[in-house]
């Protein structure tokens, strides 16, 4: 056997165990030339070793984690010493059917819903995937970069292979490293793999165990009375259990029937408490709605209320409990970055408004993907902090993970609780959103919204910066957004005409200026999200050097003209428009009486603070898009082509 040549970077990493490092008879292509096929995954994995049906708790496991990949899924679940493979494309609900059939009784099983942009979506393809003497069957959430490279070596050795798939690569080559030790073949076999995995594997001759393993994608344990579980994400395992463990990048879990066993990446064993989390079940069910964008759309006034408890203290914002921070940690930063994607970058861009009202920080906001390139001068003297849902987004991770070694202050604001995100950073600001199950985010934007202008005013106060009638005003708005919030839910049906009038459009352009503009840009992510429809969103002030040239009548402009201090230049912004008869819907505030003049159709908002508009103003926006989705007969919950937690770059 030779050594692997050009693998050094490897060795360091310490993931070899014992004295020799895993050999196998590969000779290894310059990595560039292998490296041309990507394999972008998402999915959502599950385990289970108890006394129940594997097959009803993995498939309702699966269910709950269908936001996360919906295009095939999967079931090996073992019977006696057999590991039986079922696999169907398309959604859940078709493993579903597939199953009815097969009556399993096995107590243990892994199972996978599949969400792919490379590489067929073939019921050959889903997971999971196993060797060719079947031995190990095993399912992945991530991507393995060099697979390619792994494979012709593994093709050399007189290994073929059913798939295209870089995990079949990951079940062969585990397959060939075992050598009867779980543990340590697993911490060999993460020796081999470039990229991000989750891992959950049967070995076929070890009877009573599941193992896992991971880096980069999450992977999260729990632990019943005589049964062990593991899944993606919290909300797959409500039903059974509250606790969990997180596993963390490099380490190794063994479930069995009793135990929860992990080791870390040099097979030393760990001792892990477990958190526990005070989610409903119900809180991941529909109750009653058609969709979870729908039932999570109303749930927005609750969430407002939940983020101001045990934050405010009379007036004030009190975030001591929860930071702790000296005066003299508030005082050094000159900086604050606030750095997220997707929904979780546009609430910071409306945060960016409030925080350089009330500190004298210098802002800046980016979206993670370019901020963890960027040459930015960030160190101790910045506040760093971090806007993820999920707080397991790839590139809010890598973003994080570079300003943390700049010595800034790093902070998270996430939906859930011990996430990969909230474990790394140095402080933590929950959101109280619980968990959001439609892919496009709603209840979690005013979730960070909420935070995000809490952890402001907070700053506000202690630097001085703030005057104490200001932050009286705006605490006491926030108190009262619950019930203006739920005003404008009650106005649903009226916003379900407009959408049903306007949901043959093919092109929309969103307009809105200061805090508006990122809500114009939620509005229209939300529109293209899940109703498939294009739609722009531009600051209305820039309307005039580009996207006027493509207004017509068929074109609709919503604008979003809260009463606010730049009302009448967005009001000039409507005149340009309706001059190239393009129809106008307004999201305006109650009262208003230009805007009926000026506007085809208006979704109303009940008067607040102007910095308090975009909590507002984003409901009918939601509402509009839900309602032209549903008209156009889309997919509400689990939009094409998207996923709700992006685990990789
Ligand atoms: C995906 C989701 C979006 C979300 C974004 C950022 O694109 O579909 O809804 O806003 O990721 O996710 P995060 O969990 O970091 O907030």
């Amino acid at each position: 056997m030779e050594e692997v040549p050009g693998k050094t970077d490897r060795e360091s990493h310490g993931v070899i165990c014992g004295t020799k490092r895993p050999v196998l008879l590969f000779i290894f292509l310059p990595a560039m030339e292998r490296r041309c096929v990507s394999l972008l995954i998402m999915c959502g994995i599950v385990g289970y070793i108890g006394y129940r049906k594997a097959a009803d708790v993995l498939l309702d496991g699966l269910y709950r984690l269908e936001y996360r990949g919906y295009d095939s899924a999967g079931v090996a679940i073992r019977d006696l010493r057999e590991i039986q493979i079922e696999k169907e494309v398309g959604k859940v609900a078709e493993l579903d059917n597939l199953l009815k059939s097969r009556n399993f009784e096995g107590t243990q099983g892994i199972g996978h819903t599949r969400w792919a942009t490379h590489g067929g979506v073939t019921a050959v393809n889903a997971h999971p995937h196993c060797d060719s003497q079947s031995n190990v069957a095993l399912v992945h959430n991530g991507i393995i970069e060099n697979y390619l490279e792994i494979k012709e070596d593994l093709e050399k050795e007189g290994v073929t292979f059913n798939t295209q798939t870089d995990t079949e690569v990951v079940a062969q080559l585990l397959a060939k490293i075992y050598q009867g030790d779980a543990v340590s073949s697993l911490i060999r076999l993460s020796g081999f793999l470039e990229g991000s995995y989750a891992l959950v594997i049967l070995v076929r001759e070890i009877e009573d165990k599941i193992y896992c393993i991971r880096k980069g994608s999450p992977l999260v344990l729990g632990k019943g009375k005589k049964e062990s579980f593991c899944a993606s994400d919290v909300p797959a395992l409500l039903p059974y259990t509250k606790d969990f463990i997180y596993l963390n990048d490099g380490e190794i879990a063994e479930l069995s029937q009793d135990n929860i066993q992990i080791w870390d990446s040099s097979g030393q064993v760990l001792t892990r408490s477990s958190f526990h989390v005070d989610w409903d079940v119900s809180m991941s069910d529909k109750d009653g709605y058609p969709h979870f964008m729908l039932k999570e759309i109303n749930e927005q006034s609750r969430v407002i209320r939940d983020s101001l408890l045990e934050r405010l203290q009379d007036d004030s914002v009190d975030l001591s409990a929860e930071l702790k921070w000296s005066h003299e940690d508030i005082h050094k930063w000159k900086k604050i970055h606030i750095v997220a994607c997707g929904t979780s970058y546009y609430a910071a861009l409306i945060a960016e408004r409030l925080f350089e009202n009330v500190t004298e920080c210098d802002i800046r906001v980016d979206v993670a993907s370019e901020y963890r390139y960027r040459k930015l001068k960030s160190g101790p003297d910045t506040l760093a902090i971090f806007v993820s849902q999920s707080g397991e987004t790839a590139d809010t991770l890598a973003a994080e993970r570079k300003a943390r070694t700049s010595g800034a202050c790093c902070l998270a604001v996430t939906n859930v609780p011990n996430s990969t995100l909230a474990r790394e950073v140095d402080h933590v600001l929950l959101l109280k959103a619980g968990p959001e199950v439609g892919v496009a985010a709603t209840k979690t934007f005013t979730g960070q919204l909420c935070v995000l202008y809490l952890l402001a005013l907070y700053l506000g106060r202690v630097c001085e910066t703030l005057s104490k009638n200001k932050e009286n005003r705006l605490v006491q708005e926030l108190r009262i957004l619950p019930f203006k919030v739920d005003s404008i839910l009650e106005d649903h049906l009226l916003i379900r005409e407009l959408a049903e009038k306007y949901a043959n459009a093919r092109n929309f352009l969103f307009l809105g200026r200061g805090n508006s503009f990122p809500v114009a840009l939620e509005g229209a992510l939300k529109l293209k999200e899940i109703s498939y429809l294009h739609a722009e969103a531009y600051a209305a002030g820039e309307m005039k050097h580009g996207p006027i040239a493509l207004l017509d009548p068929e074109v609709p402009v919503v604008v979003v003209i809260p009463r606010d201090e730049l009302y009448d230049k967005v009001l000039s912004n409507i005149q340009e428009a309706r001059a190239r008869s393009a129809p106008i819907i307004a999201v305006a505030t109650s009262g208003d009486q230009y805007i009926g003049t000026n506007a085809e159709d208006i979704m109303w908002i009940p008067v607040t603070e102007q910095e308090m508009n975009p909590f507002l103003a984003v409901i009918p926006l939601q509402l509009f898009a839900y309602y032209v989705a549903r008209y156009r007969g889309c997919d509400i919950d689990q939009p094409r082509n998207l996923a709700k937690s992006v685990t990789v770059e």
